[in-house]
């Protein structure tokens, strides 16, 4: 087979599912199967899912509701596995009946934080190629949620702006929330990127790094400042706890009885993950995205370098490989003139939208590069501090994952409806070349000598997406756009081991009218550029994951936010389980469950 040509796993193409359709579709000659859904017991079948009698107590011992980032970490054996997904936010509209009283109201508050966060489980099968299932009860199940301790650390571990009346130490902050993509890493941890999480603070919103941050004086988004003050940052002591969300966390699945970690080296923004890679000099590389409109693309480079060995010495030193090394933004130069790019996806007269870009410093292990800026002022407040040195405005960053089989990087611009408006903080760029960017775009990135650390990188646009039927401006690598899937708003990317791009989608309903799906992409010979589906996900689902064991003849996603749209009562979606709207037997409910599925040959 060629590398990265798109031959090694077979499937015919899915014709893309209008949006309405509440099924999971999968191509010819598979199907597909729950391994686990929002409410599973981890620890007890006792727990088992009730959304009627749901309370927080159970919800932390369940999986946790709107997966995301998911990976599934194989043990050599091949029979047992580790199942971690991010649960990001939840819909309490449809995860149970209206509150009767105000009791059950505050409860239902405490269920919604008990949702958040990630799940750990352990998973096996008799043998290679059979679907998994989830193990109640294993040694590694575990919950993190809105109230689990961390540690912070890093050169912003215990500043002044991290400091609370609860952790006058600034060490020691809890929970996490908004919890979108991540990465898994050479050493075997997982790190997962705090995202929204300004919509669950009420605060004083009156600084330049609230409104930075969107940070304001509303009552938050999911209310938990009435169950717990720390959500309401206005209260004298609590001013700093927003400061204390926003990281890159990182979680041993191996240590279930090890606090979770969070990353200050690596910046504050609204993290969609991180993904790292070991450069040729051996220090650990993380690509990471600030998922925002004119918001920035990073990446960081460890001081330290990485042991390939797996003792616990090894280990370790491996863990804090992220705690002390130097954070870069990306700042692009297009290579056609101005007058050429014209915002509406139209190619410059030399054929591509590409050209050469830096990283630029903000700091370097631990030293503050930004002029005014304090080192723990460039940690807490980086987008600031990405602003004062010029980076390049991105139409939102999703994903960024560096391929292991080339070495290039994959930067998932999922779509920026702003650029290019009327009052707008800028139009087209070669590298967001489209005005009103509905669709989304992918860039591709050559480090300089192919070396990660390396402070300059070549790029170009692999993809501008959209549905080529009715969008004339789209581009797939030069690949002939009337054989491609419609695609939408890129969001999470993986690759198979051939090094192909799989791509999941978010908002495709809202633009082209299909379903949000997963896409494979190969990068290299002569279909380089041919976008295929490969599934299509339930009424209002996102896909997210996704993981592809091409070897194994298996795919997983997770399903989130299915049936978002619909109420109590009058719900969207009925997946996974498809049974009578508003039964419950058996562990199976007849409403929306955000779950992972497997994908495996019929
Ligand atoms: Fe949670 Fe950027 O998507
Ligand atoms: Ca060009
Ligand atoms: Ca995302
Ligand atoms: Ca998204």
């Amino acid at each position: 087979t060629r590398r990265g040509g798109g031959a090694a796993f077979g499937f015919t193409p899915i014709a893309p599912v209008p949006a309405s359709v509440d099924a999971l579709t999968v191509p010819q000659g598979f199907r597909w199967t729950p391994i686990i859904r929002w409410g599973d017991p981890l620890f007890d079948r006792a727990d088992a899912f009730d959304p009627h009698a749901q309370t927080a107590e159970k919800q932390a011992r369940q999986f946790g509701y709107n997966n995301d980032y998911l990976d599934i970490l194989v043990a050599p054996n091949g029979r047992e596995a580790v199942l971690v997904a991010n649960q990001e936010y939840t819909n309490a509209g449809i995860m149970f009946p209206p509150a009767a009283s105000e009791e059950e109201r505050l409860e239902q508050l405490r269920v919604s934080k008990a949702a958040h966060g990630l799940s750990v489980v352990e998973l096996e099968r008799r043998r290679k190629g059979e679907p998994w299932s989830y193990v109640v009860g294993a040694r590694r199940n575990r919950r993190i949620t809105a109230d689990t301790t961390f540690v912070f650390d890093g050169p912003a571990a215990g500043s002044d702006l991290l400091k609370t009346v609860a952790d006058p130490s600034g060490t020691h902050p809890v929970g996490t929330f908004g919890n979108c993509a991540g990465g898994t890493t050479p050493w075997g941890t997982i790190l997962s990127g705090e995202e929204n999480f300004n919509g669950y603070f009420r605060a004083v919103g009156t600084s330049d790094a609230h409104k930075r941050y969107g940070l304001t004086e509303k009552a938050s988004s999911y209310g938990w400042e009435a169950v717990d003050p720390r959500f309401d940052a206005r209260q004298p002591g609590y001013e700093n706890e927003p400061n204390r969300f926003g990281w890159i966390v990182e979680v041993d699945p191996e240590a279930p009885d090890e606090a979770p970690v969070k990353h200050t080296a690596m910046g504050r923004f609204k993290h969609e993950g991180a993904n790292v890679t070991i450069s040729r000099s051996g220090h650990a590389v993380a690509y990471m995205g600030d998922d925002e409109r004119f918001d920035y693309l990073y990446k960081f480079v460890s001081k330290n370098t990485f042991r390939k060995g797996n003792s616990a010495r090894d280990r370790r030193h491996n863990k804090a490989l992220l705690s002390e090394g130097s954070l870069y933004v990306a700042r692009f130069t297009g290579d056609s003139p101005t007058s050429e790019i014209l915002g509406t996806g139209a190619l410059p007269s030399d054929g591509a939208f590409d050209g050469t870009g830096e990283w630029v410093a903000l700091h370097v292990n631990g030293v503050s590069k930004v002029p005014g800026f304090t080192i723990d002022q460039v940690l807490v407040n980086t987008r600031l501090a990405a602003d004062a040195v010029g980076a390049t405005k991105m139409d939102r960053c999703e994903d960024v994952e560096p391929n292991p089989v080339s070495g290039r990087i994959y930067v998932a611009c999922t779509n920026n409806t702003d650029r290019g408006k009327l009052g707008a903080k800028e139009g087209a760029t070669e590298a967001n070349p489209r005005n009103s960017n509905r669709d989304g775009h992918v860039v591709e990135i050559t480090e300089a000598r192919g070396d990660h650390t390396s402070t300059r990188f070549g790029w170009s646009i692999l993809i501008l997406a959209g549905d080529p039927a009715v969008n004339p401006l789209t581009y797939f690598a030069g690949f002939p756009a009337d054989q491609v899937s419609p695609i939408s708003c890129p969001d999470n990317l993986a690759f198979d081991s051939e090094g192909n791009l799989w791509i999941s989608t978010d908002g495709a309903p809202g633009t082209i009218g299909y379903g949000d799906g997963l896409f494979r992409v190969p990068l290299e010979g002569p279909r380089r550029g041919q976008v295929q589906q490969f599934l299509s996900v339930p009424r209002d689902g996102e896909t997210c994951g996704p993981v592809i064991h091409d070897r194994d003849g298996s795919v997983f996603v997770a399903v989130q936010h299915p049936g978002e749209d619909g109420s109590w009562g009058a719900q969207n979606s009925y997946f996974p389980d498809y049974i009578e709207p508003g039964s419950l037997r058996q562990g199976k409910w007849g409403g929306p469950r955000p779950s992972v599925v497997q994908v495996t040959r019929a």
